[in-house]
């Protein structure tokens, strides 16, 4: 394997570890979606064999068939309003905690689980943390609306960009059936502000900025020899 292959992905697993080693008995958990939840999931099965008793919200499609592969009990937001730990990964972890996601479609419903989350764990390796968030961000658009609202979004100063499918033919289509406008921004300068103003765009579901977490976020930045944990009491203000 590639020497820097390799090492992300000690890194992706050291992040996913120890966050599941975060995990009590009898908690609900929001499960993440991506390639580093993806490590989480492998350990928090390890502690449901040896009896850990948890069950798991999922956020996606994949974290769901994954989850059952790994016998990880589930439940819904229906049964389990509320949760004690939501974990997942990021693109970007900017100042302030402030965060982009949405690289696999999955930010709607991940945002949906971080909001009911009393604690929401981000899993990361060193190279998304960033001292600007600068990566295109993720908007989730009713098919019905989207003309309108690229428009509208250009008016915002972004280039949007319907996300079209890798060995599927035309757009992205995600878990809730919508499509996904890609939205590169010369410059993020206040995400709480794009963040709110995307929200008011009639036909856009959700956006990739999570910008309201920050009191009850930890991100654990994978190593490869250990995990380097920051939370808001590290933010300078
Ligand atoms: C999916 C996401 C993922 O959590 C994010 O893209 C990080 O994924 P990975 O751990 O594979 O880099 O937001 O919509």
């Amino acid at each position: 394997m590639d020497e820097k292959v390799r090492a992300l992905t000690a890194a992706k697993s050291a992040a996913g570890y120890h966050a599941a080693d975060m995990v009590e008995d009898g908690m609900v958990i929001g499960l993440g979606t991506g390639s580093t939840v993806y490590y989480m999931i492998e350990r928090l099965s390890s502690r449901v064999r040896e009896g850990l008793k948890i069950s798991g919200v999922p956020t996606s499609y994949q974290t769901a068939m994954r989850a059952r592969e790994y016998a990880i009990p589930l439940t819904t937001l229906d049964d389990n309003p509320v949760i004690d730990i939501a974990i997942d990964g990021a693109d970007e972890v900017g100042p302030g905690l402030n965060l982009i996601k949405g690289r696999g479609a999955a930010h709607t419903r991940e945002k949906c689980v971080a909001a009911a989350a009393f604690r929401f764990v981000v899993i990361v390796d060193e190279q998304k943390v960033v001292p600007r968030l600068g990566a295109p961000v993720p908007v989730e658009v009713i098919p019905f609306a989207v003309r309108p609202v690229m428009t509208q979004l250009r008016g915002f100063g972004c280039r949007p960009v319907i996300r079209e499918g890798v060995r599927k033919d035309g757009p992205v289509i995600t878990d809730n059936g919508n499509f996904i406008l890609d939205c590169t921004f010369a410059e993020i300068a206040r995400p709480a502000e794009l963040e709110a103003a995307l929200a008011s765009v009639p036909g856009v579901v959700e956006s990739g900025l999570f910008t309201g977490f920050a009191d009850k976020t930890t991100v654990i930045v994978g190593g490869e020899k250990k995990c380097r944990i920051v939370t808001s009491a590290d933010v300078v203000p």
